[in-house]
């Protein structure tokens, strides 16, 4: 179990949406995973992020959406360039939007960590999916960061897009990219040694 666990956390990769297809997993199966998702650190205890599902027809929707707020944009190459993105929107079989929820202006917890544990979840989610045997990938895009995109994909306001995590089964196997040099990242720490 310990060897296999190291084995999955030393292999682990992407793979890509657009490289998923049906099924996801069903809705017990997805329960569990987001209760997964969910057992991250979280100094305070404050929970601060929420999940929003895009599963079925009302995916399709919410891409439909996002299509028509990409069409008010007035430039015509960023018109097209979010109205192909917001198409990527349907790739996989089921999104799981992670949204920071924080606590603005907490008197204990910064805002930063509160974010970050968001970032948590979403990493979790993707071992979760993982373990499950499905494939994932962490997005965010155009729509992530667009006021009026984030408010039809339901974010209330102060909240915030920590990643659209899409799930789906792998039509192909991940292949290996380059990782950083763990010497060249890592100094052990002295004083005056300033960055
Ligand atoms: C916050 C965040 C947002 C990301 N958004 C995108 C994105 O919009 N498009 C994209 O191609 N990859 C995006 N990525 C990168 C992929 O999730 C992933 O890292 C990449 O496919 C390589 O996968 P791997 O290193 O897990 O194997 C994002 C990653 C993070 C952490």
């Amino acid at each position: 179990m310990v060897g296999q666990l190291v084995e999955y956390l030393r292999t682990r990769r992407t793979i890509p949406a657009a490289q998923m297809g049906e099924p996801g997993p069903d809705a017990e199966t997805l329960r569990e995973m987001l209760a997964i998702a969910a057992r991250v650190p979280d100094h305070g205890k404050l929970a601060p992020w929420r999940f929003i599902v895009f599963e079925g027809e009302r995916r399709q929707q919410a891409v439909d959406g996002l299509i028509r707020i990409a069409e008010t944009v007035p430039d015509e190459k960023e018109r097209r360039f979010r109205a192909e993105k917001a198409r990527f929107f349907a790739d996989g079989a089921v999104i799981v939007g992670v949204i920071s929820a924080p606590i603005a202006d907490h008197p204990k917890i910064p805002l930063w960590e509160q974010q970050l544990s968001a970032g948590a979840v979403c990493l979790n989610l993707l071992h979760a999916a993982q373990a499950h045997g499905f494939a994932a990938q962490w997005l965010t895009g155009w729509f992530a960061y667009d006021e009026e995109a984030q408010r039809w994909l339901g974010l209330k306001e102060g909240e915030r897009v920590a990643g659209f995590i899409h799930i789906g089964t792998p039509k192909m196997p991940p292949s290996e990219r380059d990782r950083p040099d763990i010497d060249t990242i890592t100094t052990s720490w002295r004083p005056g040694a300033e960055g």
